[in-house]
């Protein structure tokens, strides 16, 4: 039998607007979203300019929110976000996703907050200690409104966001059994390949930051991308071009296994054909670090050019992305308040709209006058 209400395919992403954005939120996340958008499977997409959630470790630093919300903005369509097909919106101008952080914070326990690993490992980055902001700790709640207040079906995202959309489903479950089915448990598409989904630094440390120094920016020149390239970690035994070497582990190759494709081979180290030789060369020995990196910085650039070119037209017209961002907030809120005035109806919260509500209370009030009235009249007839 055919569905007669199949559900909306929704996609929904966001990022945190702390920094510009490196190449490991590219093959983490933004490289799938570009490849998503182009097939066109979706019946809507969405990607959120986190601030909101960027807030809550940055409370006393608005400025750096603020100044980050244009520049991931600009990252998102420099790699090939095409605003006609995605609304990009900014989170702060959804006003529903507070207002459900906040009802949605009565279906969790601590004890369930405290378990999740992303937020656990977070907090220990920071070192919080006695002074964990609350609003910190309840960011997988108000991440699970920004999943939710969409009909998000899928989102596509790091692997470290695992938990965040496990709370979300969970969050989503629990609503639907309490108050009645309103929302849709979203699922979690991450990168095929294992090793998109956790890029590590370029000094080897698990991952890319910019509190750590080792990222690089999707809007790094030429000649910083390069550099930083030379300046990479490799395997440290290989002390000798004539030393075998070891790949595994080896944050050069495991950057060419994320972005280097035979094509790049073709072009700038035809020696090779693909990926496989040249690692059965550097394992075997006499293949030296310095050609690993050239061409890995060759692969970055290449992949780079593009998009710094596109930013740099977009770089001339600031006012223009602004509009889209205000333009995506305005949609993104239409979407929102219809799922907050289900999810509110639901909930018996909407007080002025429901018309039987309404009369029921007055009956009840009136009912109760008229009893009262019975009474007195009963008890002044047994007075005579
Ligand atoms: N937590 C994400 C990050 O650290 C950002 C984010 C906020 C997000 N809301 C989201 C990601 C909803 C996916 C879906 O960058």
């Amino acid at each position: 039998m055919e569905n007669e209400n199949p559900i909306k395919q929704v996609m929904l992403t966001g990022d945190r607007p702390t920094g510009p954005l490196h190449i490991g939120h590219y093959v983490g996340s933004l490289r799938m979203r570009v490849e998503l958008q182009n097939e066109g499977k979706f019946d809507e997409m969405f990607i959120m300019i986190a601030d909101t959630q960027a807030l809550t470790d940055n409370a006393e630093n608005p400025q750096k929110v603020r100044d980050n919300v244009i520049q991931v903005a600009l990252d998102y369509l420099a790699a090939g976000i095409d605003p006609n097909k995605v609304t990009i919106f900014v989170q702060s101008r959804v006003p529903e996703l507070a207002e459900f952080s906040c009802y949605f914070a009565n279906l969790v326990t601590l004890a369930r907050l405290e378990r999740n690993p992303t937020l656990k490992t977070e907090m220990g980055m920071r070192g919080f200690g006695s002074s964990l902001p609350v609003g910190f700790l309840n960011y997988p709640i108000s991440q699970a409104a920004d999943i939710l207040m969409f009909g998000t079906t899928i989102v596509p995202a790091g692997e470290d966001q695992m938990p965040m959309v496990e709370q979300a489903q969970e969050i989503a479950h629990k609503f639907n059994s309490v108050y009645g089915n309103v929302f849709i448990e979203p699922k979690i598409m991450v990168p095929e390949k294992a090793l998109c989904r956790r890029l590590p630094g370029i000094d080897g440390k698990a991952k890319m930051s910019k509190s750590l120094g080792n990222a690089i920016y999707l809007s790094d020149d030429e000649k910083t991308v390069t550099k930083q390239v030379m300046s990479m970690f490799t395997d440290p035994t290989h002390l000798q071009v004539s030393d075998p070497g070891h790949t595994e582990g080896n944050p050069v190759f495991m950057y060419l296994e994320a972005f280097a494709t035979d094509e790049h081979f073709a072009k700038y180290l035809p020696e090779y054909k693909n990926l496989e030789e040249l690692k059965a060369h550097y394992q075997r020995g006499g293949l030296g670090d310095v050609t690993v990196k050239r061409f890995l910085a060759k692969v970055l650039n290449d992949i780079l050019e593009p998009m710094r070119q596109r930013r740099r037209e977009l770089e001339n017209d600031i006012p223009a992305v602004y509009r889209i961002l205000e333009e995506g907030s305005k949609r993104a809120a239409e979407v929102a308040s219809y799922y907050g005035f289900r999810a509110k109806r639901a909930m018996g919260i909407n007080y002025f709209e429901d018309k039987k509500l309404i009369e029921k209370q007055q009956k009840a009030f009136k009912r109760k006058h008229e009893e009262a009235d019975k009474l007195a009249a009963y008890l002044a007839q047994s007075k005579k």
